[in-house]
């Protein structure tokens, strides 16, 4: 699920393979390599740890040739070994293949094909396919291009599951062939020569002519030109101009990703909201949900679905709608929606958040909305993703890249982009435009707010030094600061390996307080609103029990910095938009704890930017 990208064209296939590969090691992966037709045969360079390590095994033993396909591995079927990395042959050693995804039916496949006697050197499902491919092409009569189209869409016939696939063959030089079911794949359009790529990133030197490849479609990739097949034939493509933010994929000053994109909040949150703000009606503008506002007042609920940060920005904009709206508000994990019976509101309308876009379990999630005929719209910033393309309507995030594989600015953002929705949901019921008015001047503050709060980074720097030989931690918040609080725990698992979990405070009672002691920090989100009191108590609670107290709290706030043994303090601002500024401090924690503790910050172990599998 991780990478892929294949090159045919006048240049040595190599230096561009291991470039655009290193591309997309943001995505999170464990192994990595790449095929090359050097005029005799398949070579095949391939080596798990690092692109790096590809690399070198290449600057040893360099490969020639002009087209090559290679892969960035995030394992599914078999441990991170050189021998498991892709590319993989077929019986004839031949036909190499690379594979983002799952085959779900490989283990009667395997079975199938070991009985006609194939040998398998890897544990991946994704040799299996190799082998189908190849015998496949074996078997037809005249072995040229048009019978490895053949083969591949007659293997793909035969397999379950997920994938983007690029197959070369050492007996057809100048062809790649490419095919894609659940997971992305774009061609890349050059000038006397073609690319295959997972993710536009890959290609951003490269060119910015792209083809989306939807689903079930395969393409036959040569230097000069490509046709791109459906199940229903031959089919015209549309080059489309992308925006490759080369710039904007670069650390700048910041010595990891994810620490500038921490500091981008300030702008990100304001693309957020830029041109959405309808003063003269005290409301919101989203034209992209392409809904009249009177259709938009016939929903009766509305559901969430998405995974990980998505989930919890979600969980944020519940809260916001049902105060604002009073429409009651759904939100689940896209994995459980989409095989769950439970029963839905007719008049529902469904929201897909995800930062990619290519998130298997919501992209699933949206289409068993979408078939159970409930309209669905998508909350995404790759705006040529399939969640995006695939929903009904929606609104793009505008963040630009987030390359860090712990979210963080696109948190800040679909909870803005939630806030501007319980806004216009609100005006078109019961909220008054006064009390509008506050929250979108609140907004407006909130670049400024992001940015004096960022100045707080070397506070957080100090505190995190201290607490960072934790073993585990407890992440407490009430109402939207309890997503908060999941979302703190979620980035200080993964970027720093510490076991920690969110809760709502006042669960701490009913069974999660048996884990506080001295060495297990809790970190309390405490700024002052209607719980204010409530969660004093709970501080007091862990406090008895010799358990550090970390607060969230309003600058200046004197009771928590007598009881806390560590504050991080934030400006105060509408108690609705608090848990925006809130969340900043704990992303900040868990960066810093991380590199106290000398982890890989931007590509923490086990962990991939985007799930294309489920
Ligand atoms: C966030 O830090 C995680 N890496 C992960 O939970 C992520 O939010 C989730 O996989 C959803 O991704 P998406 O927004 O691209 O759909
Ligand atoms: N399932 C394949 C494997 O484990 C592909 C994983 C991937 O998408 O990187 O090798």
């Amino acid at each position: 699920m991780c990478g892929i990208v294949a090159y045919v064209g006048p240049r040595d296939a190599q230096p561009i393979l291991l470039d655009a590969l290193g591309r997309l090691e943001y995505r999170g992966y464990d192994s990595a390599g790449l095929a090359i037709l050097n005029g005799k045969g398949v070579e095949v360079r391939k080596k798990s740890g690092r692109i790096e390590e590809l690399a070198k095994a290449c600057r040893a033993k360099p490969v020639e040739g002009k087209s090559g396909i290679s892969h960035t591995r995030w394992a599914t079927h078999g441990a991170p070994t050189d021998t498991n990395a892709h590319p993989h042959l077929d019986a004839s050693g031949k036909l190499a293949l690379v594979h983002n995804g799952v085959i779900e039916n490989y283990l009667e496949l395997k079975q199938h094909l070991t009985k006609a006697g194939h040998k398998f050197s890897s544990d991946t499902d994704t040799e299996i396919l190799a082998h189908l491919v190849g015998e496949s092409f074996e078997h037809s009569k005249e072995k040229g291009e048009k019978c490895l189209i053949d083969a591949v869409r007659k293997a793909l016939q035969k397999v379950q599951g997920t994938l983007g696939i690029a197959v070369l063959h050492a007996d057809l030089p100048g062809l790649v062939v490419g095919a894609r079911r659940g997971s992305p794949l774009v061609i890349g359009v050059g000038n006397g020569e073609n690319f295959l790529a997972s993710d536009t990133q890959a290609l951003a030197p490269y060119t910015d002519r792209v083809v989306i490849l939807q689903d079930q479609e395969i393409v036959a990739l040569y230097a000069d030109h490509f046709d791109v097949a459906s199940p229903l034939g031959q089919k015209a493509v549309h080059v489309e101009k992308i925006e490759n933010g080369v710039a904007s994929s670069d650390k700048g000053s910041h010595p990891h990703f994810m620490l500038k994109e921490i500091f981008e909040q300030p702008e990100t949150v304001r693309n957020a909201f830029r041109g959405r703000l309808d003063l003269e009606e005290s409301s919101t503008k989203l034209g992209g949900l392409n809904l009249s506002l009177d259709q938009l007042r016939e929903y009766e609920r509305i559901f969430v679905i998405g995974c990980g940060t998505a989930l919890h920005a979600g969980m944020v904009g519940k809260y916001l709608i049902e105060t604002l709206a009073k429409i009651p508000v759904d939100t689940q994990h896209a994995s459980e929606f989409r095989y769950s019976d439970s029963p839905v509101h007719p008049k529902t309308l469904f929201f897909a958040v995800s930062q990619s876009g290519e998130t298997a379990d919501t992209l699933g999630a949206l289409r068993e909305a979408k078939r159970r005929g409930f309209r669905c719209l998508g909350i995404c910033n790759n705006v040529s993703s399939t969640i995006a393309r695939e929903s009904d309507g929606g609104v793009y995030m505008h963040a630009g890249p987030e390359i860090g594989v712990a979210a963080t600015k696109s948190f800040t953002s679909q909870v803005v982009i939630f806030t501007l929705l319980a806004i216009l949901l609100g005006r078109l019921h019961s909220l008054s435009a006064a009390d509008s008015r506050r929250l979108i001047e609140a907004l407006q503050q909130l670049p400024d707010h992001l940015h004096a709060l960022l100045k707080r980074s070397d506070e957080v720097r100090k505190i995190a030094a201290k607490f960072a030989s934790a073993r585990s931690m407890l992440f407490l918040g009430r109402l939207a600061n309890f997503p908060i609080a999941l979302e703190g725990a979620l980035k200080m698992k993964e970027v720093t390996y510490v076991h920690a979990e969110g809760y709502p405070a006042a669960e701490l009672k009913h069974g999660v307080i048996a884990l506080v002691d001295k060495d297990t920090p809790t970190v309390l989100v405490a700024t002052h609103d209607g719980v204010y009191d409530k969660n004093l108590s709970n501080l007091q609670e862990v406090k008895a029990r010799g358990g550090p107290i970390l607060a969230v709290a309003h600058e200046g706030d004197q009771k928590i910095g007598g009881l806390a043994d560590a504050v991080f303090s934030v400006p105060k601002t509408h108690e609705l938009i608090q848990p925006i500024l809130n969340v900043i401090p704990l992303q900040l924690f868990s960066y810093h704890t991380a590199v106290a503790l000398n982890r890989d910050v931007d590509k923490p172990r086990n962990l991939a930017k985007s799930v294309t599998v489920e």
